[in-house]
């Protein structure tokens, strides 16, 4: 029988652009790498602003041009998800605050992070993964490519951590 798989959650204030994307880009990798039955992901928003949308177009555009397709449906981050997630990984500062805000007990399993404390390029502590939303479609692509990075660190940070 498999283990438990581990429970990935990205998180940004709409959940239409930033952390769908993430999340979709991070499944493709986990399923290149094989991993797809040891490694769940999901991912939820601050804001309720969009609960039940789909992703923005231009997340979806961004996404399809590499055959990775979205069908999450935006909700809003809750307390929950402390219990529900191993790496909960927010694009900016104010996502972490707001979930740091709801975390009212530890939950020794759940590791709060930054997604781009894992990003290779970042020299300086506490970078974000920019807003696109008041964008244009170059501003979505610059995202992914953060996310790139960003997720395929994370995925090697996670192999390490489970020693597989
Ligand atoms: P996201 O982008 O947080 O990356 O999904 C946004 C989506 C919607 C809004 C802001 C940011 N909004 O204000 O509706």
């Amino acid at each position: 029988m498999n283990p438990t798989p581990i429970r990935v959650l990205f998180v940004c204030l709409g959940n239409i652009c930033r952390s769908p994307m993430a999340e979709g880009l991070f499944r493709h990798l986990v399923a290149q790498q094989g991993l797809s039955d040891r490694i769940v992901a999901d991912s939820a928003g601050t804001s309720s602003y969009h609960i039940g949308e789909l992703p923005d177009a231009r997340t979806c555009q961004t996404t399809q041009r590499r055959n990775i397709e979205l069908t999450h449906r935006a909700r809003q981050f809750s307390a929950k998800d402390f219990q529900d997630f191993d790496y909960i990984l927010a694009a900016d500062q104010n996502n972490l605050k707001h979930i740091l805000r709801l975390k009212n007990q530890n939950y020794p399993h759940c590791h709060v992070h930054l997604l781009r404390d894992f990003d290779p390029q970042v020299i300086e502590a506490s970078a974000e993964v920019p807003d696109p939303y008041y964008g244009t479609m170059k501003d979505f692509e610059e995202v992914f490519t953060i996310l790139e990075r960003s997720c395929s660190a994370l995925l090697t940070h996670i192999r390490k951590a489970e020693s597989w």
